[in-house]
């Protein structure tokens, strides 16, 4: 488990990488590769975004992912349709969890508000039940709201369907 400084040290790490771009996608891209290599036991960590009623996969790193989720379906379309985090301690018993990657046993999802809408979510997956505290979440809560806050979305409108 990681401790306070680590979480102090992703943030900063996460402010000084969206202080000097503003673009969505590069954003996204490195916040998941920032989450994925600076939490310990996380066998996933991407963003999915919202097209019509559905959420379609963007910056991950991990295995292999499920392309498009419906929104209200598994843990990411919950957190979508609801507005609120998902925090999963085990995902086998979440009724209609979408088995991406077989190796995830726990899940932490974030939902991703600008101008009053849910545009997507950050999901992060474990491969240990359990993996996610309170803390966890406030800390990917406030990756989430930085992001929001540091990147220019209309980046994401250069995709439609
Ligand atoms: N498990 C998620 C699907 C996305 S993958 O974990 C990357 C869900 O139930 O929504």
């Amino acid at each position: 488990m990681h401790n306070i400084n680590d979480e102090q040290s992703l943030l900063q790490q996460a402010q000084a990488l969206m202080s000097s771009e503003r673009n969505a996608l590069a954003n996204a891209a490195n916040l998941a590769a920032l989450i994925y290599a600076g939490l310990d036991q996380v066998n996933w960590a991407g963003f999915y975004f919202r097209h019509g009623d559905d959420l379609v996969l963007g910056p991950f790193q991990g295995k292999l992912a499920c392309t498009r989720i419906g929104f209200g379906h598994g843990v990411c379309g919950t957190a979508a349709a609801s507005g609120e985090s998902q925090r999963i301690a085990d995902v086998d018993s979440f009724p209609g969890h979408i088995a991406c990657d077989s190796d995830s046993r726990s899940e932490l999802v974030v939902p991703l508000r600008h101008a009053g809408q849910v545009i997507g979510v950050l999901d992060i997956d474990a491969p240990v039940p359990d993996r996610f505290s309170a803390a966890d979440q406030a800390l990917i809560e406030q990756l989430a709201a930085l992001w929001l806050e540091a990147s220019d979305l209309s980046a994401l409108q250069l995709f439609s369907g």
